[in-house]
């Protein structure tokens, strides 16, 4: 398949019987990302763990919603649309992810993005007073941004309008893709990432799967690999922002819309909403410092909002639950995220780390001196 390019889909033999199959994809990952064995400290005795490293899929196009839009998107062009239409946090990774791909396909990109802070603060300064983290490839890449109340959930009537005046205005339709690009065309992403997982060294010898879990597209698309081809691998979601039921009944909506009937999302993968922390994008400096000891142990990048805590909360598990596992061969889905890293989020974090490892050495016959 050529970068870029829209083709005709084909999906894996086991998926061709779904009463739904996307028409189109667009090559925009750069796959099959790394599946490696993963020597992280702290996991306990017993448990080999793996790594899938979807966080390589690419550098601003990095992560798991990649895998998503290159179906949403191919959908998208196909149907003759000039642009696309998505919300999220304004720290979206998902948005962020959209409106690249967007750019590199010519689509113009609108992005809806939730934030009290913002809706209030742009009013008087028309200055972004906020470290840009996901905002950056996104302003640079020139989305258009619509800053929406943080508790707003649905936002069909802004889209609707959105799409109404982007037609009149363009004379072509606007593309609607959902939150975090799950539906039953965004699932196909990870159907085909686990078309690719088995085909990779090491799958064989796994038994239990971890991801985090938001808007549940990657976790539904893995189950429906797996069901299909009668892997009995265990899937455990960690959500990072909703309870266990959110998942299961959007999933099982998607489910009935790929008539995959026989089973409901409840029997089919093992989701924990215990360790939420606070809540959705709530974390805690101890949760920043285990990010970094993750990474100055390993070189590997977790980020606070999805990967990190989903990490955490699996080895949470394995300390004091190992009976939730199958087996002893764990894989972690690094699902990517780390561009939000950058939204000022770890300052504190960073700050304590820097002044330990910082030194000032202004003379080069003088000695380095320790800043504190
Ligand atoms: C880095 C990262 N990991 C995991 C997820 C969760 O994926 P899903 O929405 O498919 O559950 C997201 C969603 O935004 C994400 O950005």
């Amino acid at each position: 398949m050529e970068f870029r390019k829209v083709s005709d889909y084909h999906p894996p033999k086991f998926a061709s019987n779904l009463a739904f199959v996307p028409r189109k994809r667009v090559k925009l990952a750069t796959l099959p990302t790394p599946l490696h064995k993963w020597n992280l400290p702290g996991v306990p005795d017993g448990f080999q763990l793996y790594i899938k490293r979807d966080d390589l899929a690419g550098f601003f196009l990095s992560g798991n919603k990649i895998r998503k839009l290159e179906f949403l998107l191919a959908d998208a062009l196909d149907k003759g649309c000039g642009s696309v239409i998505t919300c999220g946090s304004f720290q979206s990774n998902h948005c962020r992810a959209t409106a690249v791909a967007a750019a590199q396909l010519g689509l113009d990109c609108h992005l809806l993005l939730q934030s009290k802070t913002m809706t209030v603060s742009v009013k008087g300064t028309k200055e972004l007073t906020t470290n840009p983290g996901n905002l950056l490839p996104s302003i640079f890449c020139g989305s258009q941004l619509y800053f929406v109340p943080v508790d707003e959930l649905d936002f069909k009537e802004r889209e609707e309008k959105l799409a109404k005046s982007i037609e009149h205005s363009t004379g072509k339709p606007a593309y609607r893709i959902p939150v975090g690009g799950t539906n039953s065309i965004g699932v196909f992403g990870y159907i085909e990432a686990w078309n690719e997982l088995m085909s990779q060294d090491g799958f064989d010898k796994i038994d239990d799967i971890f991801v985090a879990t938001g808007s549940g597209g990657t976790l539904l698309g893995l189950c429906i690999g797996n069901y299909l081809t009668g892997q009995k691998i265990k899937l455990h979601g960690i959500s990072v922002g909703f309870v266990k039921d959110y998942y299961h009944d959007h999933a099982n909506v998607i489910l009935r819309e790929l008539n995959v009937t026989e089973k409901r999302s409840e029997e089919l993968v093992d989701i924990t909403d215990d360790h939420l922390g606070g809540g959705y994008r709530k974390t805690m400096l101890d949760d920043h410092y285990f990010l970094q000891e993750v990474a100055s142990s390993t070189g590997i990048f977790c980020d606070p909002v999805y990967t990190g805590k989903a990490l955490k909360g699996m080895l949470a598990e394995m300390k004091t639950n190992p009976s939730r596992f199958q087996g002893k061969n764990v894989m972690f889905i690094d699902t990517g995220g780390t561009i939000g890293m950058y939204d000022g989020s770890l300052q504190t974090c960073l700050d304590g780390t820097f002044t330990k490892l910082a030194h000032t050495w202004e003379d080069p016959s003088d000695d380095p001196q320790p800043i504190n």
